[in-house]
């Protein structure tokens, strides 16, 4: 079938910390890209912040200001859900939970051609169950960028238990054409990656509740004897503690609550205040216009 061509619509669901990457993405691959957030304003916000980014990049001469114009102008922000009918690809990065992950795709089915590919960047929400409650479930994938989405080169196409072949491989081709390195994969809990890092935040978070060690020193180790670009904490943080938490509860059910993968109480405590990272200006480390400092 090969990748989905470049005059096809995209739209691009939830405008936070994956949302707005994502739409750079697919817009520097020459889509038309509608960006629509349920918080009013929110999608702009998206834009303006992608804008300023790119901006950076051409200072740096890292891309001409004509390529960052063209690509802006592919960026449209909507106000309305509806405004999304003529997208035939729209990738969703709302919030990390089934139930309101469901109703959006539902709602979609309404608006959409028949022939629209809906695809979710859940860290580990089952596709399946996603997909059990819609019309056409084989047209529901995982589409698993990781953060930051426009440099992080890694995507996850996820197909549920009724997810098309077909669709999934067409997906797995525009992510390549993207300029990501896609991997196929099968809907089970956290799929590859989130499965594989939980135990790199829980033992983190354990030796911390633990007293053995303090963030900077667990974050510096990882770091530096590790060889891992970012420690737990630091990753965690940009990540955002509410998704991480989410991620990891969503896991942890999924496995009958394995203890292998139970949730941290210090995380809880940090979502109940607020403190959800980079986003909110503090989690582990506070961040500000001046150097970052930690917290513990
Ligand atoms: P975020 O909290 O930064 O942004 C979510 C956005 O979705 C917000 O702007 C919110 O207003 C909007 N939203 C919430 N419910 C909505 C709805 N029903 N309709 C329309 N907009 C809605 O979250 P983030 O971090 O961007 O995560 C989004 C999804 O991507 C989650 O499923 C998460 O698990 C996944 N993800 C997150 C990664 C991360 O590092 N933060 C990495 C990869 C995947």
């Amino acid at each position: 079938m090969g990748a989905l061509p470049t005059n096809t619509v995209i739209a691009v669901i939830g405008a936070g910390t994956m949302g707005a990457g994502i739409a750079q993405v697919a817009a520097k691959a020459g889509h038309s890209v509608l960006l629509y957030d349920a918080v009013a304003g929110a999608a702009q916000q998206g834009i303006e912040r992608t804008a300023a980014g790119l901006q950076k990049l051409v200072q740096r001469n890292k891309i001409s200001s004509a390529d960052c114009e063209a690509l802006l102008s592919r960026m449209q922000p909507c106000d309305a859900i509806e405004d999304l009918a003529p997208a035939k690809l729209v990738i969703e990065a709302i919030v990390e939970r089934l139930e309101v992950k469901q109703q959006l795709f539902s709602q979609l089915e309404n608006i959409c051609s028949a022939d629209t590919i809906f695809a979710s960047n859940t860290s580990s929400i089952s596709i399946t169950a996603i997909g059990a409650a819609l019309s056409r479930p084989q047209h529901l994938l995982g589409m698993h960028f990781f953060n930051p989405a426009p440099v992080m080169k890694l995507v996850e196409v996820i197909s549920g238990v009724a997810t098309d072949a077909g669709i999934a491989q067409q997906l797995f081709d525009t992510a390549a054409a993207w300029g990501k390195k896609p991997v196929l994969a099968r809907s089970t809990p956290g799929f590859i990656v989130n499965r594989v890092a939980r135990p790199f935040y829980a033992e983190a978070l354990r030796v911390l509740e633990e007293g053995g060690a303090d963030v900077a020193t667990i974050d510096a180790i990882v770091r530096e004897s590790g060889g891992f670009r970012m420690g737990p904490f630091e990753l965690m943080d940009l990540i955002g503690h509410d998704v991480n938490y989410a991620v990891t509860n969503s896991v942890f059910d999924a496995y009958f609550q394995d203890p292998r993968f139970k949730p941290s109480l210090l995380q809880q405590e940090l979502v109940n205040a607020g403190y959800l990272g980079r986003k909110s200006g503090r989690g582990f480390y506070h961040y500000g216009d001046t150097a970052e400092q930690s917290a513990s």
